[in-house]
């Protein structure tokens, strides 16, 4: 093989990774031949879709890379076998949640859809194909995926005849709401493996717009353990930086400004030093329960322990917001209206994924709190299933408490709008960083709610003077003088 022969790329697996890594691929590649291919068939159908505002994921920029590369040389498609077939490169890039069940469960990774992607590889692969572990995965993982492809194709004598695989790890760095910029001026593209034919083959993709000196070519075992390690630190930081906001809250200083005093210490850096109301999103809980998994496994218990304590105390921050909130508003919140601005786990993104929304909105529901919930990108039916509750009718704003309020039973309803969510509550409570959210009327919005009101904003976008001047209560999450 040269490393100019990659002509056609399947990648298994058309969610928030495969989809966009591989529309910038195929923007970048006009010569190679993409399919992304998927079980899931509205998921595909909904890349399909004429409608560009419909693709399946949400993210700046994705519809114009989508636009111009879809038809040409981008592909989607539930023809999974037929596409791994006609490939020279499989991506694997599919699910790796955390285990819920059986050995390992609540920290180990789920490796079953891994696997079941390693099989069919194996079992419709033609010529050499070189396999891309494009999903986080645990350390050491790279040795199943080669032996059941090896299992099923023993080599044969006659080099020319066999089917024969290679093995690289290739995780992602994107984060969500940025992913177009982050694939199309990555920090650095990490490939690992033992074969340098197959590592340059897949650097010479990349190449078409990264430039050289930010691929990194490392073995196997440092690129599957850079990606969780990558992970680990900064949700490390976001927990050191809350656990400093708790401090700030009962002392009289103020988070942001330790942040900026430490931040501009060069060896620390300014980045990832805001705090909120914990870390959400897919990855940064799931790849560190696998760490400290992979830790205990391998008989480092204060290893494990230390990481597991990033995990807890990014909980604790999420527990503690709404026990505040409880505490602020009387020691009560039964038949209280609470307006949650904001559920995805992070501004841009209609992921809500281990969103902090999720365990905040739990907390004040089982406290019997009426939630009206506005999130500018997230459908009601998506909410409706991370609260694992209906969503209830919306009330007459200024209507008195309803039957199931006052038997304590937490409801919640969807917003169209910001006024409409806060209109008749008690509290706003700030969930996720949107811009809108920086902008808001608060005279407008104190007067459509019932007094005395209060703002809980987890995200500090707001202008504390301007809530003030509103007359509106205000915490704010490490601010010791809100
Ligand atoms: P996702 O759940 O959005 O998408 C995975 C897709 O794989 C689903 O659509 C599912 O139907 C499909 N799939 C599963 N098994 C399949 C099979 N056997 N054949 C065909 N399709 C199959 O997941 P994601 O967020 O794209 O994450 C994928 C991987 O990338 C995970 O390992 C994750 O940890 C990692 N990652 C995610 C992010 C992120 O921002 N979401 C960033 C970096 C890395
Ligand atoms: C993260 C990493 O940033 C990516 O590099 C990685 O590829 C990805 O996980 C993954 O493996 O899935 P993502 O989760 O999409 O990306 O988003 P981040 O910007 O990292 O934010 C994660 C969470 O931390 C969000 O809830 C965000 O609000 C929170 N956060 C982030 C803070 O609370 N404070 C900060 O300063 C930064």
């Amino acid at each position: 093989m040269t490393i100019h022969s990659i002509r056609k790329i399947c990648c298994i697996g058309a969610g928030y990774v495969g989809g966009p890594t591989m529309a910038v691929i195929a923007d970048r590649c006009p010569e190679i031949q993409v399919q992304v291919v998927d079980l899931n068939e509205s998921r595909i159908a909904a890349w399909n879709d004429p409608d560009f505002s419909k693709l399946p994921v949400y993210e700046p920029g994705l519809d114009v890379v989508v636009s111009r590369a879809r038809g040409r040389n981008l592909h989607f498609s539930t023809e999974v076998d037929a596409a791994i077939a006609d490939a020279d490169m499989v991506f694997i890039s599919v699910n790796t949640p955390t285990k819920t069940k059986g050995l390992g469960a609540g920290q180990a990774s789920d490796l079953r859809w891994v696997e079941a992607c390693a099989r069919q590889v194996a079992q419709c692969a033609q010529g050499h194909t070189i396999v891309v572990e494009k999903s986080t995965l645990p350390v050491r993982t790279a040795v199943a995926i080669k032996t059941i492809l090896e299992a099923a194709h023993p080599q044969v004598a006659d080099a020319s005849s066999s089917t024969s695989f290679s093995v690289l790890s290739n995780p992602e760095f994107l984060a969500e709401g940025t992913a177009i910029d982050d694939l199309e001026s990555p920090d650095r593209v990490l490939i690992g493996g033992a074969d340098q034919e197959a590592i340059e083959a897949l650097a010479a993709v990349y190449g078409h717009w990264v430039p050289g000196e930010k691929i990194l070519r490392t073995n196997l075992w440092s690129s599957e353990l850079s990606k969780l390690t990558a992970n680990a630190f900064l949700a490390q930081r976001i927990s050191s930086i809350n656990s400093v906001a708790a401090l700030c809250e009962v002392t009289g200083a103020d988070v942001r400004e330790v942040a900026k005093a430490i931040g501009t210490d060069s060896r620390i850096g300014s980045k990832f030093l805001q705090a909120g109301p914990g870390f959400g999103g897919s990855c940064f809980q799931k790849d560190i329960l696998n760490l400290v998994y992979l830790s205990h496994h391998f008989g480092l218990p204060e290893v494990a322990d230390y990481w597991q304590s990033v995990v807890s105390l990014n909980t604790w921050q999420q527990h503690r917001i709404s026990r505040l909130v409880v505490q602020k508003l009387f020691g009560t919140v039964t038949g209280k209206r609470v307006t949650l601005l904001g559920f995805a786990f992070k501004a841009d993104t209609n992921d809500t994924r281990e969103a902090p929304a999720i365990r905040i909105a739990r907390d004040l529901l089982e406290e019997g709190a009426q939630l009206a919930i506005y999130d500018p990108k997230v459908e009601s039916e998506q909410i409706a299933r991370d609260l694992n509750l209906p969503a209830s009718s919306a009330p007459a704003a200024q209507a008195g408490p309803t039957r199931a309020a006052l038997s304590g039973e937490g409801t919640w309803w969807p917003s169209n709008s910001v006024d409409e969510a806060v209109s008749g509550s008690d509290a706003v409570l700030i969930l996720t960083e949107w811009n809108q959210f920086r902008e808001l009327d608060w005279t407008t919005l104190a007067s459509l709610m019932r007094q005395p009101a209060w703002v809980f904003d987890a995200r500090a976008v707001v202008d504390p003077a301007r809530v003030a001047e509103a007359g509106l209560m205000l915490w704010r999450v490490g601010d010791g003088d809100a």
